[in-house]
């Protein structure tokens, strides 16, 4: 088989890991060749293509990003005139398949493109963790543990001068990394997207925090997360990208500002941002994204397309890409819960 291979959308660690288990995990029968995309569907619109072999993926396991590039490209947005690019594509590189390893997004280009009967298997990445139909996505768990490793630093800081400290992280739609990372770090409140706050509320609490002798507090903050009353997401930029997306990142220094009013305690915001989708992958990330790259290139050689990898339990499965991209996958109640019992 030619198989083509691509990652799109926001980059996350593991992205090198899955490229290199594709490519080794069709190498070992020897009957396959690989060329990459550059710059996600970027690259299959203007075939801009890199030979992949043995030799050009070796020692990149433990790279963050991508050798690839990535972009935010819709290939679709005239989706006439994308496909027929597309296709174009596929019959020049002469491909039998095509691997797309994404978010949300890039996925849902790879279930139009499988609904137009191209060959197409999908690879679930994002720090987010808000893919539907697998437990985790690549890049979560090192995002968690950057984001950890933060809170942790700012304990310190945040003891000393008896201070608040917000820490923002990221999640869109879905508060995952600031519900592991929050219970991780030991968080005194944690706000998601899935449970719209009470200003008042977080204030009170953290009052009745210093009223029990507690000098200073850690709030994690999703950057996805929304004040109670229907108010608007905080946007670092109103401008919105090829899926529609805007860019969202700022609520922490709202907090800051509204925390320091209402409550009088000394407040800083801290924003991780892009240093929790940057640098080396965890060893978990390493090992599901290899997992995830090995079982694509099952999936292509047995013929499945239109189907995404999944992590269910300790198993890796095909689940249709429908049903991974049916909805995001909120946080578990149950996970906000436990993080709760710890709140002050
Ligand atoms: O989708 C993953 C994500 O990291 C989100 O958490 C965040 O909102 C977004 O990407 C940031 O995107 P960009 O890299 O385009 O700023």
């Amino acid at each position: 088989m030619r198989v083509g291979l691509l990652t799109g959308g926001g980059d996350c660690p593991g992205l090198n890991a899955a490229i290199r288990a594709v490519v080794r995990r069709g190498l070992v029968t020897g009957e396959h060749s690989f060329c990459g995309f550059r710059y996600g569907w970027a690259g299959v619109l203007e075939q801009d293509v890199v030979e992949l072999t043995l030799q050009s993926t070796a020692g990149i396991l433990p790279r963050g990003g991508t050798i690839l590039g990535t972009s935010r490209t819709n290939p679709l947005a005239d989706r006439e005139v994308g496909l027929e690019r597309i296709r174009r594509a596929f019959e020049q590189q002469r491909l039998d398949g095509l691997v797309a390893i994404g978010g949300e997004d890039t996925l849902g280009v790879a279930l139009a493109l499988a609904q137009e009967g191209l060959p197409v298997v999908g690879v679930p990445k994002t720090v987010d963790n808000d893919l539907a139909a697998t437990d985790f996505t690549f890049g979560f768990h090192t995002a968690v543990q950057i984001a950890t490793d933060a809170i942790d630093r700012l304990h310190t800081t945040a003891e000393s001068h008896n201070r608040v400290i917000v820490v923002e992280v990221m999640g869109r739609h879905a508060g995952w990394i600031a519900a592991y990372a929050g219970i991780a770090g030991g968080a005194d409140a944690i706000l998601v997207p899935e449970r719209p706050f009470d200003i008042d509320e977080v204030c009170k609490h953290l009052r009745r925090r210093h009223e029990r002798g507690r000098t200073f507090s850690i709030v994690v903050v999703a950057e996805g997360a929304t004040p109670h009353e229907g108010a608007s997401l905080v946007l670092a930029s109103e401008k919105l990208d090829a899926f529609g997306h805007v860019r969202l990142g700022g609520i922490g220094v709202t907090l800051e500002k509204e925390i320091e009013r209402r409550t009088g305690f000394e407040t800083r915001a801290t924003i991780l941002g892009h240093v929790q989708r940057g640098g080396t992958p965890c060893a978990y990330d390493r090992v599901l994204a290899t997992r995830f790259g090995v079982a694509a290139m099952s999936a292509l050689e047995g013929g499945r397309f239109g189907v995404m990898v999944a992590l269910r339990a300790t198993g890796i499965v095909e689940v249709a890409l429908t049903q991974a991209l049916a909805e995001p996958k909120l946080l578990d109640p149950d996970l906000y819960e436990t993080a709760e019992v710890f709140f002050g």
